[in-house]
């Protein structure tokens, strides 16, 4: 799997692991005050991104899956590629690794809008191999979570929804609520499915980006058999969080200055309750004064570790912190411009 991160020695080894959602969270850091008035927690995390229209080759990808389904009695070794995956109680589809099938130049098309998207919004640097997949009647995926895999999963829809005639096929998540349920339980009131789980209809080039380590499936697919009708999708998971700069400063001159600030930023945080999940941010670096100008919220999927804080209190701190450190931070200036750095911070 092709990925594009260089690696430099040192950089920020503690910040390897996943990413969320994208808030519209802004700090602008500005001379002593740094944003300490306008970070506060910023409300609750984000586990669902979803980006419609994503992909401009989406309709070749779906026309080449169609013309290897357009003669069914036409017998092409072509055919032979697709895994019936069948785990009893839990995963059935067909899925085959979409590298193999697609044309180079229409799969690096796919994987190049992919990792594009994890660089930029997500801090990720690298991909999983990219599996395509499609469920007819009898096909579902059960509850499950893919902690393992990365910080995000992803599933790019190449299904005809608006004209689909089976029933089911929607990516399922388990609200985070369910998963604290007794802090916010309410003795009167019930809960039927839609309050449980949030359903994602696989829109035709819909990439929905999610936390996989919510519980999350497919509801099963009823109606069809056809291969041409089924929900068809491609799916993977972001992998690999590391920082990434773009604009005028190289990696290289940038990771000292970098490491400086983050080093005493670990040490603090590594003094707070415990936290799980990914928030990533979006640094502005000026080009003539070396200072940063903006930090950007662009993700977050921390989760405080039950325990006696204040709920909010530990995410509270892990901001703030984050902004106090990166903002104070000096990079060295450039004369060819501002330089932006997308920098996931993991915690596990
Ligand atoms: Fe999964």
């Amino acid at each position: 799997m092709r990925h594009r991160w260089r690696t430099q020695a040192g950089v920020a080894a503690e910040t390897a692991a996943s990413v969320a959602e994208p808030t519209t969270e802004e700090a602008t850091v500005s001379g002593d005050d740094q944003g300490e008035e306008d970070v506060g927690s910023g409300g609750d995390p984000e586990h669902l991104i979803i980006e419609d229209e994503f992909l401009d080759s989406a309709e070749e990808l779906r026309e080449h899956f169609d013309s290897r389904f357009a003669e069914p009695r036409q017998i092409r070794m072509d055919r032979f590629v697709w895994d019936y995956w069948h785990v009893p109680n839990q995963y059935t589809l067909i899925r085959t690794p979409a590298e193999d099938f697609f044309p180079r130049t229409l799969y690096e098309s796919l994987e190049d809008a992919l990792l594009s998207y994890g660089e930029n919004k997500l801090g990720c640097r690298s991909i999983s191999p990219v599996w395509l997949s499609y469920y007819v009647d009898g096909c579902s995926q059960e509850l499950h979570a893919d902690n393992p895999h990365g910080p995000w999963a992803f599933v790019l829809s190449l299904t005809d929804w608006e004209r689909r005639r089976f029933s089911g096929g929607e990516t399922m998540i388990l609200q985070p609520h369910v998963l604290d349920y007794w802090r916010g339980f309410e003795a009167r009131r019930g809960m039927e499915l839609e309050d449980l789980v949030t359903q994602v209809e696989p829109d035709f080039n819909r990439l929905t980006v999610f936390d996989p380590r919510l519980p999350h499936g497919v509801r099963p697919v009823r109606g069809t058999q056809d291969p041409r009708e089924a929900r068809l999708v491609l799916h993977g998971w972001f992998t690999e969080p590391t920082p990434f700069f773009t604009g005028a400063l190289e990696e290289h001159e940038a990771v000292a200055s970098l490491n400086a600030a983050l080093e005493p930023l670990f040490e603090e945080v590594a003094t707070f309750s415990p936290s799980t999940g990914t928030t990533t941010v979006r640094l502005t670096i000026s080009g003539s004064t070396g200072a940063v100008t903006d930090l950007e919220w662009l993700t977050d999927t921390l989760i405080e570790v039950p325990g006696g804080d204040e709920p909010g209190a530990v995410r509270d701190q892990v901001q703030r912190t984050i902004v106090r450190h990166l903002g104070g931070a000096t990079f060295p200036t450039s004369d060819k411009g501002d330089t932006y750095l997308t920098m996931p911070f993991v915690f596990d």
